[in-house]
Order: C-alpha cells, then sequence, then structure tokens
C-alpha cells in the first residue's frame, strides 16, 4: 500500500482548539498536581498545595499517524497558568528514548518557557515558549515546559516517530534547574541553591 494510503483519513487533518487544546476527539492525558510529586523543588509548597486539592495542571494529546523511518508524530500541550510556591506549573520533563531525536516545540498561546538542560553536561537554557514562536529541542536534551504567564499555555510538539518518551532520568534527579517568579519576572535558579538559606517548617 501506498504511504499515504496507509495513513487513516481522520490522521491526515486534525483539527484543534486554543481553548481546550483537544486535538479532534482524541482522548487527553491529565496531569494533575498528585501526578507530580517530585518534580517541584519545594517539597512544602506541594504538600501544602495539595492539602488544598488536586487542581488539573496540565493535558496532552498525541497523534501518531505512522511508525517508522522518516514518520513523524506530535501532540498538542496546554498548561494551566498558577505557582506551587514561587515555582511555575510545569511538565514532568523528559529525554527521549531515542536519545538522538530532536523536537519542535510551537508557541500557539499564552506566555512560558522551556527548560533545556544538556544530558552530558548539563549545560541549561531557559527559552521563552510564546505565540507566533518555535523552540528548537536537540537530540540528547531534557526538556521541561513551564506556564509564566496568566493564561493557559498552549503548544504544539513535533517530533521523530521513534522519539520515545524517557521519564526515567528525570523522576530520579530532576532538572538541575527551577524556574521561578520573581520581582522581575521569570528566573532560572539552580536547585541546589533555590531553598538555601530558608527556614525549615
Ligand atoms: O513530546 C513532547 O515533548 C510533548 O508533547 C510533551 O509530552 C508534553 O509537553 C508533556 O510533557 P511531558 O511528556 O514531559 O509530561
Ligand atoms: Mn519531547
Amino acid at each position: 500500500m501506498s504511504p499515504l494510503l496507509q495513513i487513516k483519513p481522520e490522521d491526515l487533518f486534525v483539527d484543534y482548539s486554543l481553548d481546550s487544546a483537544a486535538l479532534g476527539a482524541r482522548p487527553m492525558v491529565k496531569r494533575h498536581l498528585a501526578d507530580l510529586r517530585g518534580s517541584f523543588s519545594d517539597g512544602s509548597a506541594y504538600e501544602a498545595a495539595l492539602a488544598q486539592g488536586n487542581p488539573l495542571i496540565y493535558e496532552v494529546t498525541a497523534v501518531e499517524p505512522a511508525n517508522g523511518d522518516g514518520q513523524l508524530h506530535y501532540g498538542l500541550g496546554i498548561i494551566q497558568p498558577g505557582r506551587i510556591g514561587d515555582e511555575y506549573h510545569l511538565t514532568k520533563g523528559h529525554y527521549h528514548s531515542h536519545r538522538a531525536a530532536a523536537e519542535i516545540y510551537i508557541g500557539l498561546r499564552g506566555e512560558g518557557a522551556m527548560v533545556l538542560e544538556d544530558e552530558t553536561t548539563g549545560e541549561t537554557r531557559l527559552v521563552p515558549l510564546v505565540a507566533n514562536s518555535v523552540v528548537y529541542v536537540p537530540g540528547h536534551t531534557a526538556h521541561r515546559t513551564v506556564n509564566t504567564g496568566a493564561e493557559p499555555l498552549v503548544y504544539l510538539g513535533v517530533y521523530p516517530s521513534n522519539a520515545g518518551h524517557d521519564y526515567g532520568a528525570i523522576a530520579e534527579k530532576n532538572f538541575r534547574n527551577v524556574v521561578i517568579a520573581t520581582a522581575s519576572g521569570p528566573a532560572l535558579v539552580e536547585r541546589s541553591a533555590h531553598l538555601a538559606g530558608r527556614p525549615t517548617r
């Protein structure tokens, strides 16, 4: 069968909503605060927030038209605005299982940023992710998205079909840096320095 005919008609054209971030009628994976244990740096702020409820933090929907050499998958993400302590709402973050796989993120709505961390050196960049912009995520780079604005952040991620999502390394040692709100806007701080000097409760 020709490559074109192998794609289901519903995967050739998919509409999306900037309000709900739904991709066609596909199921959205929902991540609530309780699913993000260990992701935030400030454990006390996390437990305090969780004691108040278990809000929806982000949702993602993937479209996987075909697998194999040269094929692409994509996902639409929506992160609700908000903070846990001074840390912005964030995604779990991951490497690609196939480490060499790169990805592009296209900002569609809202204001946010991506934390990009090189696997070998830990070198980190905080890159804005906003409407009308594209972020390039190289291979071998852990990536996490944060919503730094007051409205939902909506974006599209496009990646090779063989990329895969590896959450294990992040679950084990997290990102080296944290994105926090400061008087002068979002800032990247070393995780080890984030709570240093703060009295323990
Ligand atoms: O494939 C991607 O990089 C995105 O679609 C993410 O999956 C999305 O941002 C959700 O983040 P995470 O997979 O880290 O939970
Ligand atoms: Mn990815």
